[in-house]
């Protein structure tokens, strides 16, 4: 039996997100400068590449966060209720995802609850944590995590605690982010956020300009995305990777810069590269802790507590409403 549908609801998950795909890259092809949003290099290729770049030794990002957790995922879940729902805006299954269930446990973890776009992906981490936490109670939300997360209920006299690792809210602009942990505050009691630190300069210069051209080939990638799922004709290698920190706004941004003059047709649509134009295609905020308490304001939040690594270069922050 199949419900009456609408025109959009007519069209499959995977048509929807391409329409959205196609709609995100014309206005950001349009606009000046040109962008394309980051969460767009996460294809099956692109998924691969950032696993690959985590494993890179200039790329510390990954591995300081994973330090850190490790050793302080005890404290951290320590603050929290006798009975907690986690919530993890994007899939998450990997070891970060692991370490806090784990630490919680069958006694408090009563419901783990991933949020993501893809059913692909929400499948994959739901299947691989109830192989190896057979007592963990996994319920997908397939949603779009900026649009709606699921309410925080009382009924079940659990805590919510909205984890959101892996210094992914470092993609959003500041007045972006302090709206998302606007939304996550509305949906828990506590939001852990984790966020890379500032640091010296070349340190954050060489992981996104890895020596093997990694990063390089990852930033390429949304341009062989475009050709094969919205029917563009970049000429990938006409694409230089250019990515640099900017101290002022304390962000790395990734660009991909035109060697050439020349027109590429996106979706029957023709846009004209001067040389030496550029499409940024990500930011990367860094953070330092009065920056995150100024962000948490911004979205009637504070921090309650604070855990880094060992050389300081990754923070997990927990943020409570104010009272
Ligand atoms: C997934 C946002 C944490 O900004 O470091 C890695 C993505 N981009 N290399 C980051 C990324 C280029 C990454 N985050």
């Amino acid at each position: 039996m199949t419900p009456p549908e609408g025109a959009l609801s007519a069209r499959s998950p995977v048509e929807a997100a391409r329409e959205r795909f196609r709609a995100d890259a014309l206005e950001g092809l349009a606009g000046t400068p040109k962008t394309l949003a980051p969460k767009y290099f996460y294809d099956r290729a692109g998924s691969l590449l950032f696993d690959e770049i985590c494993e890179l030794p200039e790329y510390y990002v990954t591995r300081a966060e994973t330090a850190l957790m490790r050793a302080h995922v005890g404290a951290i879940v320590a603050s929290w209720g006798p009975r907690v729902r986690v919530v993890e805006p994007g899939a998450g299954s990997g070891t970060k995802t692991r370490l806090v269930l784990e630490a919680l446990g069958p006694a408090r973890c009563i419901e783990y609850v991933p949020v993501d776009i893809s059913r692909e992906h929400l499948g994959e981490a739901a299947a691989g944590l109830r192989r190896d936490m057979p007592w963990l109670r996994v319920t997908p939300l397939a949603a779009d995590f900026s649009m709606d997360l699921p309410r925080a209920s009382e009924s079940d006299r659990a805590e919510t605690v909205v984890y959101f690792p892996g210094s992914t809210i470092g993609n959003f602009e500041p007045a972006e982010a302090a709206q998302l942990l606007a939304r996550f505050r509305r949906a828990s009691s506590a939001v852990v956020i984790g966020v890379d630190l500032k640091k010296d300069p070349s340190v954050l210069h060489a992981a996104y300009n890895d020596s093997r051209g990694v990063t390089a080939a990852f930033n390429r990638n949304v341009l062989r995305r475009m050709n094969r799922e919205l029917g563009a004709d970049f000429d990938v290698a006409s694409f230089a990777h250019y990515a640099f920190y900017e101290p002022a706004r304390g962000r790395i941004e990734m660009h991909l810069v035109s060697r050439a003059p020349q027109v590429v047709t996106v979706a029957g649509r023709p846009f004209r590269f001067a040389a030496g134009e550029s499409i940024r295609t990500e930011c990367s905020y860094k953070y330092d802790l009065p920056t995150v308490e100024r962000l948490a304001h911004a979205a009637e939040l504070h921090p309650t507590n604070a855990w880094h690594d060992d050389e300081r270069r990754f923070a997990v922050v927990e943020l409570r409403p104010l009272a």
